[in-house]
Parts: C-alpha cells; sequence; structure tokens
C-alpha cells in the first residue's frame, strides 16, 4: 500500500495527467474510497453499472478510465468505439462473466430461439452480441415487465438470484442460466434474520444479487444507487446492508451520522471485517489508474462485429430506460 504522502504524489499526478489526455475517471460504488474520491474531485463520476455506462457514452473526454471490473470498461468501449477506453487492471473481472462462457451461452440460446434473451451487464461482449436486451438491477424488473406485456418468454443469465427475484415479481416465464455473484451469494439468511432482532429498527438494504432468503427479509431491494438513495432519503437512523461493503463510504459521506451495519456472510467474525467486499473491484486502485495514463496500459478492446452486435442490445435498454 501506499503511504499518505505516496498517495498525495499519485493523486497529483494523475490529476494532472487527467487533464493533460483530456480523461475523465468513472468509478463503481464497490471501488477504494480513495478512488471515488478522486473521481469526484477530477469532474469523474461514481455510480451504478447503468449510470457508469450512461455517463461514459455522454461525456466529451477522449480518453475514459473506468475503474470497476472488466464488463463496465466493455460496455464503456462498446458504447463510445473513438474513445480510448482504459481500466487500472484488465484482469478484474466478475464471477457471474466467468460463469457465462459465450459459446455454452450461445448453444443455450440456439436451444430456446422462442424465447427473448435478456442478459445482465455482467456479462462479456460476446454474450451481450447474442442478447436481445441488457439489463442492469435497476432496470431489470421494468424491462422484464415490458417484455412479459408484449406476451414474450424470456431466457434470462446469467444471475439466478436477480433471475429468480424479478420472475417472483413479475410472474414472467423465465428459462434461467445458473449463475452467481461470489460476493453476494455469501449473505445467509438466518444470521440476517439474528441480526435484525438486536436491531429491530434498522431498515434492511439488499442487493438483488443475493439469495432469496436475504431478499425476502428485505425493507428496500435495488441497484447500489437505489440503496445508497434509500438510506439518504429514509428517514431510518439505521441500516442493515446487503452489499458490497464498498458502498459504505459513499452513504458515510451522503447520510453522515447515520448506523450502517453489514449483513452478515459466511466468513463475518472479529478477524474479517470485510469479508462482503469483491477481489476484483479491490484490484482497482491509485497506481493502476496513473500507470493507464504514463503508459498506456489496460486498454479495452472489442473486435468490432462483436461490439457492433453488442450495442444493439445496450441501446434499447439505454432507450427503454431514457
Ligand atoms: P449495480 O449495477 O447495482 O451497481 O451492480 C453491479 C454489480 O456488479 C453488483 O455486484
Ligand atoms: Fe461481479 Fe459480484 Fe464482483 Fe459485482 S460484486 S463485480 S457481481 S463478482
Amino acid at each position: 500500500p501506499l503511504s499518505p504522502d505516496e498517495k498525495t504524489r499519485v493523486k497529483e499526478r494523475i490529476k494532472a495527467e487527467l487533464k493533460r489526455q483530456n480523461a475523465v475517471l468513472v468509478a463503481h460504488y464497490y471501488v477504494d474510497g480513495d478512488l471515488q474520491d478522486l473521481a469526484w474531485e477530477t469532474g469523474g463520476f461514481v455510480s451504478d453499472s447503468l449510470e457508469m455506462a450512461r455517463f461514459g457514452r455522454d461525456h466529451a473526454a477522449q480518453t475514459l478510465i473506468v475503474a470497476g471490473v472488466k464488463f463496465m470498461g466493455e460496455s464503456a468501449k462498446i458504447l463510445s468505439p473513438e474513445k480510448r477506453v482504459l481500466m487500472p487492471d484488465l484482469d478484474a473481472t466478475c464471477s457471474l462473466d466467468l460463469g457465462c462462457a459465450a459459446d455454452d451461452f450461445a448453444k443455450f440460446c440456439d436451444a430456446h430461439p422462442d424465447r427473448k434473451v435478456v442478459v445482465y451487464a455482467n456479462t462479456s461482449a460476446a454474450v451481450k452480441a447474442r442478447a436481445d436486451w441488457m439489463v442492469t438491477s435497476s432496470c431489470a424488473l421494468a424491462i422484464v415487465n415490458h417484455l412479459k406485456a408484449q406476451g414474450e418468454k424470456i431466457l434470462w443469465a446469467p444471475d439466478r438470484h436477480l433471475g429468480r427475484y424479478i420472475e417472483k415479481q413479475t410472474g414472467a416465464d423465465m428459462l434461467m442460466w445458473n449463475g452467481a455473484c461470489i460476493v453476494h451469494d455469501e449473505f445467509k439468511g438466518l444470521e440476517l434474520d439474528l441480526l435484525k432482532k438486536d436491531h429491530p429498527e434498522a431498515l434492511v438494504l439488499v442487493h438483488p444479487e443475493s439469495p432469496e432468503s436475504v431478499v425476502n427479509q428485505a425493507d428496500v431491494v435495488g441497484s447500489t444507487s437505489q440503496l445508497l438513495k434509500a438510506v439518504i432519503e429514509s428517514p431510518a437512523r439505521e441500516f442493515i446492508v446487503a452489499t458490497d461493503n464498498g458502498i459504505l463510504h459513499r452513504m458515510r459521506q451522503l447520510a453522515p451520522g447515520k448506523t450502517l451495519i453489514e449483513a452478515p456472510t459466511a466468513g463475518n467474525s472479529a478477524t474479517c471485517k470485510s469479508c462482503a467486499h469483491c477481489p476484483w473491484m479491490a484490484m482497482n486502485g491509485l497506481q493502476g489508474v496513473l500507470d493507464c495514463l504514463d503508459k498506456g496500459t489496460g486498454e479495452i478492446t472489442v473486435d468490432e462485429p462483436t461490439r457492433a452486435k453488442a450495442k444493439g442490445c445496450i441501446d434499447r435498454m439505454l432507450d427503454f430506460v431514457a
């Protein structure tokens, strides 16, 4: 880790390079707090995967530095092929993306040609190229409701918990891929029930990638930005948060004085203070951002036929939420 002095020096160099290279930093709520703060300080942006995609597309910068995981960089490149998209660490991926290989997914789609193919944002460009719609957790319910109203049956991939939640809420006919997020899958319903007994006034906030036993106990189910909004706007003083604990940084900034309690995972104990933290989001750091800018490392590329096809399903979502 960088010493405080080194941190200051690296930040100053990043700020100068962002300006010089007409670049902007776009980060997800789960990345390190220093990176989130730097994004805001330099005219960049921190949000959920839907808003990151929109911000990158609409910003005039020539270079986008995307601090998050690979699918977020790919979405930025798919929407803005004329921009240079760099990531602090190209190995920062996602268990949902890893668990949904494009060739297996294509076979699944081929076997069910009567279904509309709806994929979660957390997938590769090649999987998106095979889909009709992309959705994120903030708009998935609305889009599936829309498709159901049109009489469509759905093929859903890859997150089984989010898929099951949407199926239950909408009553849509959904055939599911069997994927999961290694972070949210660890939240435990039984332990949450016990924790709630100790904090009867707390509002329970849950990301829908969590298991059903956890979602069932939620007061609010939503994307990262929807959970953040709930903390800011709710009159409650205490919250149990079932999502990656990287988001607590922004929650504390925007709702100072409120008590935030991490929802229990299998590993929560006195010795594990950050069990619910995505190992791939954690690969993003200040030094990685500086390396992108200094050396041009971490550039995202997507071959043109794949990009053009994948853009169709992202645009359909962006037009729908516009
Ligand atoms: P959001 O779109 O809610 O930010 O989720 C992205 C993600 O990777 C959650 O684990
Ligand atoms: Fe993927 Fe889960 Fe990490 Fe989000 S938190 S990037 S869904 S592994």
